[in-house]
């Protein structure tokens, strides 16, 4: 059990968890740091008792898009504590120092760490915490336990293997939503064996390999997009590589530094008291610091390849700009794509190996979870959740425990920063804060073993 851990995981179907969380990005694997770090720090009848529940089998961030060389659009600055407590023992240097790479990271001069490393550390915090999460679990329903009389929330799993092992129920004060975004598909598209989400890249692409290809296409112009077009076009080097997209061409990101300050914790509290209108000229303004924009570098090498392939008369990367994508066939061995030039020409068909749809994600609803207690959730004039400054869905005063969201449905009232990386750290300790202030609002008393737990960490940490 690690450090300041109390009796966070394991059920007995009656006990009332003070936190349950469902899904185990780096949203919630960030609170599970700070909650770990309370419990550290405090223990006893101030520890809170929790338990997230994750579909994966294992901890996993965008595996399919771990492309070898990508690197990191946050600084490593911006991992999942620093910015809440440096000196924590689950920060990004301290992995690297545990892993022995704290000066060949150094001398690199970055603070842009490759993916699959930032993966590798994700992972590492993950197990640091792992008595909290229990993998392989879909959340399917939550709703308030006792028809509603209930400051209690039942929160149901079953296996995500689709096995037919038993559903599991688990009792919580209080929810937090971590379920991050799905992956967004042109209208009347439709996934198949050829026809492919950026988002399982790396296993879909893996599974043509060695034999010949002729042509791939990637639909869509933002980073995964050029990223997608960079890597078939190194990893089948006999295929022609089409990126098909709307725009003339790429956009850069804008990271400057003034620009960057939109994900500064104090921006999130600019954000959300400005009015409407200053909400959504900011999200308008900025933009182009995540949505639809491509790494400068990265634009810069697909440019050079483009051009080297040209004067070399053998052009595999080729940009079908200012094109829209009318439709795809998935067909034996392959997909149609059906394109219609946007400035001139007649519609014309593209027949290759497998299509790739980088055409980005949407925010998944956490209303979709919460069946009929959605209809106790407050909305404003655009039906979005109100959700206060620390992350809580404002209610009805039916639902007296807490349902706490983080991640893209929150865009709308705490800013750009809410689907990223950059806020994590300060935004878990937020709500860590607002948990415990909530606990000791209700009188709620401590978790049964919390004391003994506590005592006998003292004892075995002395
Ligand atoms: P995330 O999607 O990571 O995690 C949600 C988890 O919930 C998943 O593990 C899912 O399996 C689980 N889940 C969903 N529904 C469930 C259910 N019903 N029951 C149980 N579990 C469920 N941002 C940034 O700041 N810097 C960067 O460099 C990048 N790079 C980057 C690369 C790529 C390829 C992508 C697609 C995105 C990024 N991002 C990014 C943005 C990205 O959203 C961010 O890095 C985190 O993934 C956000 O973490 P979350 O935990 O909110 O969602």
């Amino acid at each position: 059990m690690s450090a300041g851990h109390v009796d966070a995981g394991r059920d007995d179907g009656q006990s009332v968890h003070d936190l349950v969380g469902i899904g185990f990005g780096p949203a919630n694997l960030a609170l599970a740091i700070a909650i770990e770090e309370h419990n550290a720090h405090c223990g006893g009848a101030r520890s809170l008792r929790t338990a997230f529940l994750e579909r994966q089998r294992e901890f996993g961030w965008h595996r399919g898009m771990l492309l070898a060389g990508a690197t990191m659009q946050v600084s490593f600055l911006k991992d999942l504590a620093t910015m809440r407590d440096p000196s924590s023992r689950f920060t990004f240097l301290r992995f690297l120092h545990e892993q022995g790479r704290l000066v060949d990271f150094m001398n690199q001069k970055t603070f842009f760490p490759t993916r699959i490393e930032f993966h590798e550390y994700l992972s590492w915090c993950a197990t640091g915490v792992s008595e909290q999460v229990r993998y392989g679990r879909q959340v399917h329903s939550v709703s308030l336990e006792d028809g509603g009389g209930s400051d209690v929330l039942q929160v149901r799993s079953r296996p995500a293997d689709g096995s037919a092992a038993e559903g599991e129920t688990l009792r919580a004060r209080n929810l937090v939503i971590g379920t991050g975004l799905t992956p967004r598909l042109p209208d009347g598209v439709e996934l198949g064996p050829r026809v492919w989400h950026n988002r399982d890249l790396l296993p879909n692409s893996r599974s043509l390999k060695g034999r010949s290809h002729r042509r791939f296409a990637v639909v869509g112009a933002g980073q995964s997009a050029a990223e997608t077009v960079e890597f078939l076009h190194r990893e089948f080097p006999d295929a022609e590589v089409c990126a098909v997209f709307s725009r003339y061409g790429y956009s850069p990101a804008d990271d400057s530094a003034f620009a960057n300050r939109i994900f500064d914790p104090g921006a999130v509290d600019d954000f959300y008291a400005a009015p409407d209108d200053v909400k959504r000229s900011l999200l308008d303004y900025h933009s182009n610091t995540n949505y639809s924009v491509v790494d400068p570098d990265l634009i810069e090498q697909l440019y050079r390849t483009s051009y080297q392939e040209k004067v070399a008369g053998d052009e595999r990367m080729r940009f079908l700009n200012t094109t829209a994508l009318t439709a795809v066939e998935e067909r034996e061995d392959g997909a149609r794509l059906h394109l219609r030039p946007l400035i001139e020409g007649e519609p014309y068909t593209l027949d290759c190996d497998a299509v790739v749809m980088a055409t980005g994600y949407r925010p998944t609803d956490p209303r979709t979870l919460l069946g009929p207690l959605a209809e106790e959730c407050l909305t404003d004039g655009a039906g979005r959740l109100r959700i206060s400054r620390d992350h809580r869905v404002l209610t009805t005063p039916r639902v007296r425990a807490g349902i706490y969201v983080q991640g893209a449905a929150t865009e709308h009232t705490h800013g750009i920063t809410s689907s990223l990386l950059s806020a994590l750290a300060v935004r878990s300790g937020e709500i860590c804060d607002a948990l415990l202030l909530d606990r000791a609002g209700r009188g709620v008393p401590a978790p049964a073993g919390a004391v003994e737990a506590a005592a006998s960490l003292a004892v075995t940490t002395d």
